[in-house]
């Protein structure tokens, strides 16, 4: 199967009322632990590509990658730069063969996200690939970007349709509530999500894609597992699972997750090296974070995202 864009997945995934999983990848052992849990349940995939992987990795190594796990599983894959952040950034991963880009203008005043964001989509369309815009900002930490709590906004909803319209997006990413990081919520407080932005979006968007960043659950099991081997995780919150189940079923269909990818892989190497310290051989302890990014992915693609069985 050749790497395609998301354009059939999310009207399958709408019209179905689940959500196609985004991961984020930097590396081999990423891409063949998500790869090989997609390939077990037959799900479709977003691989997605930020700036700071593209630089810490190359882009023709990842992209080369991806291509040898479509290759291997035979699952439509879908190659996605996550966060871009300027026209030229858009335009070389399209030249290099990504199938989709995110242009993340939502720190911009509105009028400047849209001229943005046009700009993208015409260049992206008139090359077969598909584009996803963002309104609202999130709170968190990703590789370059640091948005305080303050500074994060939620969307709004009377904006979107303009929005659309003028910019000609195939999806957007809409802030109510998630945030990047593994520290989403404050300890003590009752994780809460603007279900009612998202109802409203999709009242003023029938049909349209909806993406949630931000979306790692954070699992306390993995937390626990890096703090009793010297890691410093405490208070790390995630979103609660169930809340991704309902955001799927609704007109959510594409749900970004990285950060649970780094605490599990983390997890697993600091404890293979706490159990094993005469262990010096990389393999040694990448192949049991291989492992658990997989055991973590399939976990996600049955029981959360609900895309298991729909690669096909
Ligand atoms: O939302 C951002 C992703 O988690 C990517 O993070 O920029 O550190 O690669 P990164
Ligand atoms: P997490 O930090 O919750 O995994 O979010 C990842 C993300 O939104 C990538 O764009
Ligand atoms: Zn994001």
């Amino acid at each position: 199967m050749p790497i395609v864009t998301s354009k059939e997945m999310f009207e399958k995934a709408y019209a179905g009322g689940y959500a196609i999983g985004a991961f984020n990848v930097n590396n081999m052992e990423i891409i063949q632990g998500i790869t090989e849990a997609a390939k077990e349940v037959e799900a479709p995939l977003i691989l997605q590509v930020s700036a700071g992987a593209r630089k810490y990795a190359n882009h023709t190594y990842l992209m080369k990658l991806i291509e040898a796990a479509a290759i291997e599983t035979g699952l439509p894959i879908c190659v996605h730069l996550d966060h871009g952040d300027s026209f030229e950034l858009c335009k070389s991963c399209i030249d290099g063969g990504f199938t989709s880009v995110m242009i993340d203008g939502s720190h911009l005043p509105f009028a400047e996200n849209i001229a943005l964001t046009r700009q993208v989509v015409e260049y992206a369309h008139a090359h077969g690939v598909v584009v996803e815009g963002e309104l609202g900002r999130l709170a968190g930490v990703e590789d370059a970007v640091n948005v305080s709590e303050e500074d994060s906004s939620y969307t709004r909803p009377e904006e979107v349709e303009e929005f659309v319209s003028r910019t000609g997006v195939d999806s957007l990413a809409i802030a109510i509530g998630t945030s990047h990081g593994a520290f989403k919520f404050k300890p003590g407080t009752k994780p809460q999500l603007r279900f009612d932005i998202l109802e409203e979006v999709s009242r003023r968007l029938p049909g349209f894609p909806i993406v949630l960043h931000g979306s790692s659950s954070v699992p306390q099991e993995y937390v626990k597992i890096v703090n009793e081997n010297g890691g410093a995780l405490a208070d790390a919150i995630g979103v609660p699972e169930e809340m991704l189940r309902h955001a799927a079923e609704l007109s959510v269909c594409k749900i970004n997750i990285d950060s649970d990818l780094r605490l599990v892989m983390t997890a697993a190497v600091r404890q293979h090296l706490n159990q094993h310290p005469e262990h010096f051989d990389p393999r040694q302890y990448l192949k049991p974070a291989r492992e658990s990014i997989k055991e973590m992915v399939k976990h996600k693609l049955v029981n959360v995202l609900g895309c298991a069985g729909k690669a096909f």
